[in-house]
């Protein structure tokens, strides 16, 4: 292992399994521009696509491939299904790159092997050897997922693991396909498969989950802190259904809770040596490209980066984060590329903010001129959702100046 395997991979999957979203479809050249810019945020793996799916798609992986996958650039993958055909697409797809990856995946739980496959397990097994094999004659970075693990039999899933470590993979991607499982759940399941694959150690444990009930974030932090150190995810957690684990959750959970995380990797409690080698100040940037190019917009409470996740509008918080802003911020807008924290004032906003901005705007009131002022704005926001720059200098002309 290198050093930077000491840090948790950040794989990202927003053009592969985010973009298995209902409306997101992304055309080559906006995948080659998103491409470029998760290169900038520093993700350390790109899933560029599913080559075997689509000419378009394997358009896609190769001119991202050419593209992005420098020698200073991330590795570039593509997915395949335990299939010669999917797996001989993917490695013509991501040859031009200069790290390339294939992603091999076959199902593993009982429900998938009877309705989906109508496989026995034994032919699962002996699959699993034989194609994780066949993706090693093209590159030596294979990527084995055992699709639906969290519902796969635990004996089971340990003996296919053994056998595509056996057969070469580098990476070990434990699934929560249907989103089903719980963060203590998921954090046994790492455990265990630590416990009991052998020769688990030759490979990267990786961790792919989908938001289903909401808990795909929560599931993966658990799986850091019982060995877990690759995080598959996608910005604006967008992907099948109800999506994939967030990046921009996931990264930010770790950077600002990292006195929390840093025993977990084997550091000292107060080690400031970041914990990803993503550039936290691209989040931002990255989460408007993608909401723009897939038309998925972000709900404004969307944590890190929704419109809300840094705006106060109560009087009370206001209040607190402009004499400290630590009293209701635990991390700064900047950390994530925005310029500032957002004050709105409405109708819950108290005096102080309201100061603060009529001086910000050039007001500079007495004490009676600002009780009067802030009467009438507290009417105003009675009857509006934000009270604007431009409400705030008619109500002071209005109310004061022509006193
Ligand atoms: O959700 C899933 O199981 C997948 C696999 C192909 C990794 O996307
Ligand atoms: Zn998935």
């Amino acid at each position: 292992m290198d050093t930077k395997s000491e840090r948790i991979i950040i794989f990202d999957t927003t053009l592969r399994d985010g973009e298995q979203c209902p409306g997101a479809t992304l055309n080559i050249d906006e995948k080659l521009t998103i491409a470029k810019q998760l290169a900038r945020l520093g993700v350390d793996i790109i899933e560029a696509g599913f080559a075997f799916a689509s000419p378009g798609d394997f358009e896609a992986v190769s001119r991202i491939a050419q593209t992005v996958g420098t020698s200073e650039g991330p590795v570039i993958c593509s997915l395949a299904r335990a299939r010669h055909e999917d797996i001989k697409s993917a490695a013509d797809a991501i040859k031009a790159a200069a790290k390339q990856r294939i992603h091999t995946f076959i199902a593993t739980s009982d429900i998938h092997l009877e309705y989906k496959l109508k496989k026995t397990r034994s032919e699962v097994l002996s699959i699993t050897g034989e194609m994780v094999s066949y993706a090693k004659s093209f590159t030596d970075d294979i990527e084995f997922s055992p699709e639906d693990a969290a519902r796969s039999e635990p004996e089971f899933l340990y003996q296919v693991l053994e056998q595509a470590i056996a057969a070469g993979a580098t990476t070990i991607n434990i699934p929560d396909t249907v989103g089903y499982t719980t963060p203590s759940e998921f954090g046994a399941l790492i455990k265990g498969i630590k416990d009991n694959v052998p020769n688990i150690d030759r490979a990267i444990i990786s961790v792919h989950g989908h938001n289903d009930l909401g808990l795909a974030v929560a599931n993966f932090l658990e799986a850091v802190k019982n060995g877990a150190r690759q995080l598959e995810c996608t910005i604006n957690g967008i992907g099948e259904r109800a999506g994939n684990a967030a990046l921009e959750e996931l990264v930010m959970a770790l950077h600002v809770r990292r006195q929390y995380f840093n025993p977990f990797l084997g550091r000292s409690t107060n080690s400031e040596e970041p914990l990803t080698n993503i550039d936290t100040q691209q989040i931002y940037k990255t989460s408007r490209l993608v909401s723009n190019l897939t038309g998925l917009l972000v709900q404004p409470n969307k944590a890190i980066v929704g419109t809300n996740a840094f705006a106060h509008e109560s009087g009370i918080h206001q209040d607190g984060v402009l004499k400290n802003k630590r009293t209701y911020e635990i991390m700064d807008a900047q950390l994530i590329g925005l310029n500032t924290n957002k004050i709105v004032l409405g109708k819950h906003s108290g005096r102080n903010a309201f100061r603060t901005r009529l001086k910000e705007l050039g007001f500079e009131l007495s004490e009676n001129d600002l009780n009067k002022a802030f009467v009438r704005f507290k009417e105003v926001g009675d009857k509006k959702k934000e009270i604007t720059d431009w409400d705030l200098e008619a109500l002071v002309n209005d109310e004061i100046q022509q006193a």
